[in-house]
């Protein structure tokens, strides 16, 4: 029959959240909290037009700032970083926003920034590991330069911040993943220090955020009881619809920002009541499920020791 005006709202209100894109709704606030987010510190006219949704760490960064947090950019590029702390303090009049250098495809780069920030800053109470790239190359220490990273780099970032992190609980550590995680199975040996010449960077990319998925699971597992939670996220709509596939290339390109990309990284750090969610999936500020295979509890651990073995942290 005829639509009924129940269609017409239904049709509307998904319209609605596409264009405008789901926000998060907590207003808690972050005076006296110290929030670190890696990666991007700004973001250009030009990947704005071509991806309507890159430059989510500095939008992470700057509502954090508005909530009152110390922010640290932990980003690679002086210059940058610091043009977005001044714009980040200027909109926000919030001047505990700072740059420190972090390099997320050298190790040593990753301690080194470590061991400044836990000599520099007394709280840490939400990490969150935005930083990601999928490039073809290799990082310093030899590992694909996308599981080297978004992967090996928080990894270890995170394990030498997990005991201030317990310090200030309750705290949070945030894992920018991607729905490109169900695209790849875990096969160690592309995680492995390659041979010259043997990346891919779509796939390798995809194996980062399947890393981090599971990262998120077993570090969630690990912390258990101690009051630090951890989330992985996907910064895009869901699901896959019909309407989606008409509507989202018209209405990324024409009206999300950023600032809309940013919302459920925002949601994971800052929403109230989320706890129980711990080492879970989200995207559109609401937990997900993911595929079987990045829900294996054993594969989970495996990677861990794998990556504790890789970057260090254990012996080989
Ligand atoms: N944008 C999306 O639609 C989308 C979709 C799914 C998942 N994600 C994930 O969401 C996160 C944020 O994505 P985004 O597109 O908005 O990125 P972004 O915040 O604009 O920037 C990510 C940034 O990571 C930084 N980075 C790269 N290599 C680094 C290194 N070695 N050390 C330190 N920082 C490094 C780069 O910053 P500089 O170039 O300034 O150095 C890079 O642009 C990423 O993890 C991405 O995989 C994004």
């Amino acid at each position: 029959g005829a639509p009924k005006r129940e269609d017409y709202c239904l049709i509307l209100s998904i319209v609605f959240i596409f264009v405008t894109g789901v926000k998060c709704k907590s207003d808690v606030s972050l005076n006296g909290r110290t929030v670190i987010v890696t990666g991007k510190a700004y973001f250009s006219s030009l990947s704005l037009s071509l991806c309507a949704n890159t430059g989510i760490g500095k939008e992470t960064a700057l509502d954090m700032a508005r909530r009152g947090a110390r922010v640290v950019l932990a980003c690679r590029s002086k210059d940058r970083a610091e043009a977005a702390v001044l714009d980040i303090r200027r909109k926000t009049s919030n001047n505990q926003v700072v740059f420190m250098h972090l390099d997320l495809a050298s190790l040593k780069s990753v301690r080194a920034f470590a061991e400044t920030f836990l000599k520099s800053e007394p709280q840490l109470h939400i990490l969150i590991n935005n930083a990601g790239v999928g490039l073809v190359g290799k990082t310093e220490d030899g590992f694909s330069m996308g599981v080297g990273v978004n992967h090996f780099g928080h990894f270890l970032l995170t394990n030498l911040l997990l005991e201030r992190l317990k310090q200030c609980v309750p705290s949070r550590v945030v894992v920018l993943a991607s729905e490109t995680y169900r695209m790849v199975g875990l096969d160690f040996s592309k995680l492995s220090r390659t041979e010259p010449g043997h990346t891919n960077g779509f796939l390798d990319y995809a194996h980062s955020k399947l890393c981090n998925v599971l990262f998120a699971r077993e570090l969630s597992n690990r912390l258990e009881g101690t009051n630090v939670t951890c989330y992985s996220v996907h910064p895009g709509e869901h699901s896959i619809t019909w309407l989606m596939l008409i509507l989202v290339p018209v209405a990324a390109l024409l009206f999300r920002d950023p600032e809309g990309g940013a919302q459920t990284s925002i949601h994971c750090a800052v929403q109230e009541g989320i706890e129980r969610f711990s080492g879970r999936y989200f995207s559109d500020c609401r937990v997900r499920e993911v595929v079987a295979h990045a829900r294996d509890d054993a594969v989970a651990r495996k990677l861990w020791e794998f990556s504790e073995r890789m970057v260090g942290l254990s012996a080989d």
